[in-house]
């Protein structure tokens, strides 16, 4: 996935004092070896929190393409059908991994033992970084590689059914890279050993031992700690249930943002503090941070934790290089959280920096004198020198699609003595699609700047539910938002109304039960396209079929399936936001008087140059309010938490821009 060439700046104000109990997405790591791993177990995987950032949709794209059906059940929780070790099929395009890095090591190492070829690319940013560390140990095990100069994107991955497996040192501690050669190596024979210089991530270890697999780690006095695993082990199959737990580097914006803004104090629920994660909770605690972790427990071989954090009084301390790889996205966030330090922070071992989603130690050093911190490197060890008043901000940061850059920078503007904005924020979409409005809703003041047009950008599928009666103008209103937005557009009245079609134009009447059953299974799409579907009568008869239990039931997956697939969706109906997509990131509830509405079919019908007395317009609204409202399934009503748009007195465009506007309030990155 090529990311969004349109920018869009956002601009992060002064905070009040934060207070909420929240949650912060699933772990990126955690959630694309989820993804992986249970292509490689034959069965089923219901995965829960899943993180639906454009990176991990990345990993179940590319995945598709090898030939694992995948199915989004609903918001964050995704169902995938393993084909089992050595199942994968060979895929017919290009893999676009987008800004992914994890993606695409984790991806070479899987299909590295596979006999067919692999092509692989990613965006701008992806395509400058370094693959050698990769390819040169999946080129041991017997894979060819070809790809452009300097180990980089594009490249192509001939894979062997002949592996042979191997003992390999990392000379780099890179959790990718182990993750890869311990991919290669499930589908190699006999037994390949990897050893790392110092401890990295442990979740694929965690993972694969929780599907079954058998596997051995060792620590050495060196502190280096070597994993070995037998290939081509067979695992009985079975479905399993999956948890992510929050992401670390997530909650790592709000912990910090909690400490730096005064008066805070912030519940984070379910974060991952697997100790080769926690480093950057650890360095706050050394630099005075009060950050309580509340119910400790074990979740799928993963240490889980909520976390109690308080406004405090930070002071510089020394980062030993040690603690880099269980840190290593944290240093933009602790960075900020040094400027508001006293005295001079220094963090050693950051040579890693270098090649992340960009050269990020100059990004951090750049963006920190911006806001007039003084801060440098040597070598690999970066010094923050704290401000004694508060640093001024006050500037644009310059955030080269760098997701980690953007937020840090944006939670720097919580605390500023001006505001700070950053050039685009796009990339956040990559780990934590709803940042901005998750701190707004704990007091944070984070706006898009200048959100004129919607771009036809990737973002996380959403699902916005739209009901009310007939004539409120849901329809219109749906149909807008999903062209506006980009997303599919399902009017569920028309499966309803097509039921109804069915049966009266079969000559059956649409009371008898068993005849509207049998229509509802035998909807097509042509059916849906059907003029006569709009005919008064046939909304009458749809009115009546869709009282019984049974027909709502055989139309319920179809929608289902519906909003979960693709990109996102907007659906309008009676009872989406109650009953079809309980779980919807927005439900509308468009209204309006009997009378304005049978005023406007009114004028619809003249429109169409059909004559009808208004009076009647009014009794047949009447009677469909009353049957819709009264059935015993799915009654029309509006579900607890929607927002009622009340239509009578405003026109279609009033009911747009207003509806508009609450999705972009929510979901800035949905305009660009
Ligand atoms: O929105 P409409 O007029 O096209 O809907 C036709 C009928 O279908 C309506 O009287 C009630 C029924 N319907 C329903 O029961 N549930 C839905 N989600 C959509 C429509």
């Amino acid at each position: 996935m090529i990311h969004s060439p349109a920018p869009y700046p956002m601009r992060s104000s002064g905070a009040t004092a934060l207070k909420g109990d929240v949650s912060v997405p699933g772990d990126k790591s955690i959630s694309h070896r989820a993804l992986m791993l249970s292509s490689q177990v034959i069965g089923t995987t219901q995965i829960n929190g899943l993180l639906e950032g454009e990176d991990v949709l990345n990993t179940a794209k590319a995945l598709t393409a090898l030939g694992v059906q995948l199915t989004r059940l609903s918001k964050q929780c995704w169902e995938v059908h393993g084909v089992g070790i050595g199942g994968l099929r060979e895929s017919d395009h290009v893999l676009d991994l987008g800004n992914s890095g994890t993606s695409t090591r984790l991806l070479m190492g899987l299909v590295s033992p596979y006999p067919f070829t692999t092509f692989f690319t990613g965006d701008d940013s992806l395509r400058t970084r370094p693959m050698a560390r990769v390819i040169t140990p999946l080129t041991m095990m017997g894979a060819r590689i070809v790809a452009r100069g300097g180990n980089k994107l594009p490249l192509a991955v001939t894979g062997s059914a002949d592996m042979l497996p191997i003992r390999y040192s990392l000379p780099v501690a890179s959790a990718q890279v182990k993750s890869a050669v311990l991919l290669a190596a499930l589908n190699t024979p006999a037994t390949t050993t990897i050893t790392e210089p110092q401890p990295t991530r442990d979740h694929t270890e965690n993972m694969l031992r929780y599907f079954g697999f058998k596997l051995h780690s060792e620590k050495a006095e060196d502190g280096s700690v070597s994993v070995a695993i037998m290939g081509q082990q067979k695992i009985r199959p079975a479905d399993h249930e999956i948890y992510v737990p929050g992401d670390p580097s997530s909650a790592a914006f709000l912990v910090v943002a909690a400490l730096i803004c005064r008066n805070s104090s912030i519940y984070i629920r379910n974060v991952c503090v697997n100790p080769l994660r926690a480093g950057l909770f650890k360095t706050l605690k050394e630099m005075g941070a009060s950050i309580e972790l509340r119910n400790e427990r074990s979740i799928a071989g993963e240490d889980v934790a909520d976390l109690v954090v308080s406004s405090s009084r930070l002071k510089a301390i020394t980062v030993p290089a040690e603690r880099a790889p269980s840190m290593i996205d944290e240093y933009p966030i602790l960075a900020v959280a040094a400027a508001f330090a006293e005295g001079e922070t220094v963090m050693h071992g950051l040579s890693e920096l270098r090649v992340k989603e960009s050269d990020r130690l100059s990004a951090i050093i750049e963006s920190l004198e911006a806001c007039g911190v003084t801060a440098r490197a040597e070598g690999d060890t970066l010094y923050v020198t704290g401000c004694a008043e508060q640093p001024k901000g006050g500037v644009t940061i310059h955030t080269r699609y760098d997701h980690r850059i953007a937020m840090a920078f944006m939670v720097m503007g919580m605390a500023t003595a001006q505001p700070v904005t950053v050039d685009d924020a796009t990339a956040i979409q990559t780990s934590f699609p709803d940042f901005a409005n998750l701190m707004n809703s704990i007091g944070a003041d984070m706006v898009a700047v200048g959100a004129t047009h919607v771009a036809a950008t990737t973002h996380a599928p959403i699902t916005i539910a739209i009901d009310g009666p007939a004539a409120s103008g849901k329809g219109t209103l749906a149909r807008r938002l999903a062209e506006y937005f980009d997303l599919e557009y399902l009017d569920t009245g028309s499966l309803y109304r097509a039921v109804g079609m069915k049966v009266v134009y079969a000559g059956k009447d649409p009371q008898d039960k068993s005849a509207a059953l049998e229509a509802a299974k035998n909807i097509d799409a042509e059916d849906l396209a059907n003029p006569r579907l709009r005919q008064e009568r046939i909304g009458q008869a749809a009115s009546v079929v869709s009282a019984f239990p049974e027909v709502r039931e055989a139309l319920l997956e179809f929608q289902r399936q519906f909003a979960a697939s693709g990109k996102g969706a907007v659906l309008d109906g009676r009872d989406i936001g109650t009953v079809v997509c309980p779980d919807a990131d927005f439900k509308f509830f468009v209204t309006a008087t009997l009378y304005a509405r049978a005023k406007r079919r009114h004028r619809e019908l003249q429109g169409q140059g059909i004559e009808v007395v208004f009076e009647s317009v009014l009794e047949d609204l009447r009677e469909r309010d009353a049957r819709d409202e009264k059935r015993s399934v799915a009654p029309l009503k509006p579900a607890d938490d929607a927002i009622i748009i009340d239509s009578s007195a405003i026109d279609a465009n009033n009911v747009f821009e207003k509806v508009s506007q609450i999705v972009l309030k929510k979901y800035p990155a949905l305009a660009a």
